[in-house]
């Protein structure tokens, strides 16, 4: 029998180490890395029957793809949306960053087509190229869309680093319940980092907020007034003595030691950590499935 879960997560996340190593050591943006990854995503998608679309632009060093499947079931009208970044930076592999958020939505969405439910909303699951260059996948995503196209988002849900070998636990702070920050999201975010905060803790954590600055691909989606969030294990900052008591781990040091270098490998990632996010994830298109908003 096929994987499920976590362990396929990780079956997943050899598979884009594989890609790296085949292909001079990383997935960036407009090298054969990236689009190898791109074709292995998207067979796993075809083959539990999503409806898949390649979107093709530029980049700085050429063309490179943003990778769109959706349930074939749903209201087309009332589409909630899945995304992580599937290009790496130059220097390394990218596994956590964003090897991790690739592969938890990928899971995700073979195992919600592996339930055999038939969502009321349409589930979009987009991996983006070119994020590490600007977000610039993302973008050129919402700029194709006509109004009538972008009403139809109902929600964006993102995933960008959900593996931190030192990891932290944080949800995108769209209620801006810490006063910092670019303030709240659209509405409707408060509830998904909600909800997101209530499946971690179910999966046995605390959360804490992290800015919702559009540091990540959701930057896009909050700028034309689609609600949005996700999660985080943290990137190049300190872990504090307090996180540490929290969480475990390492005080005076970084969530990700390894964030945008060589040793971005498929041991740069908390298996713990991952689980936990991956757990957040299927609640959330559990959820959303069958209806957003919610209250
Ligand atoms: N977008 C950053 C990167 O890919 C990582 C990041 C994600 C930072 C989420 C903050 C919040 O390098
Ligand atoms: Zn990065
Ligand atoms: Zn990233
Ligand atoms: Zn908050």
């Amino acid at each position: 029998a096929p994987l499920t879960g976590v362990a396929a997560v990780q079956e997943h996340l050899q598979e884009l180490q594989g890609i790296a190593e085949a292909n001079g050591g990383n997935r960036a943006a407009g090298t054969p890395g990236y689009k190898a990854s791109l074709d292995y995503i998207k067979a796993q998608l075809d083959g539990a029957g999503f409806a898949t679309t390649i979107q093709e632009f530029n980049a700085i060093g050429g063309t490179t793809y943003n990778l769109l499947a959706e349930t074939p079931g749903g209201d087309a009208n009332s589409v909630v949306m899945f995304g992580a970044h599937l290009d790496s930076v130059s220097r390394g592999p990218g596994i956590n960053d964003n090897g991790t958020g690739s592969a938890a939505i990928l899971q995700a969405a073979l195992d919600y087509a592996g339930s055999g439910a038939t969502p009321k909303n349409k589930l979009r699951f987009a991996f983006w190229g070119a994020e590490e260059q600007g977000l610039v996948g993302s973008q050129h995503y919402v700029d194709s869309l006509s109004q009538p196209e972008q009403d139809q988002i109902t929600a964006y849900l993102n995933f960008d680093m959900v593996g931190s070998p030192n990891a932290g636990y944080f949800t995108y702070d769209g209620d801006d319940s810490d006063g910092e920050g670019a303030g709240p999201g659209p509405e409707g975010s408060a509830e998904i980092e909600k909800l997101l905060n209530d499946a971690l803790a179910q999966a046995g954590v605390q959360t804490e907020g992290t800015d919702f600055d559009g540091r990540s691909d959701y930057g896009p989606f909050i700028a034309v007034g689609i609600p949005a969030g996700g999660t985080f294990t943290g990137a190049e900052q300190t872990k504090s003595a307090e996180q540490a008591q929290k969480w475990g781990g390492q005080a005076g040091q970084a969530f990700d030691p390894c964030y945008h270098q060589s040793c971005d490998t498929v041991d740069n990632v908390d298996t713990q950590a991952l689980d936990r996010n991956l757990q957040a994830i299927n609640a959330a298109v559990t959820a959303y499935a069958e209806q957003f908003p919610q209250q």
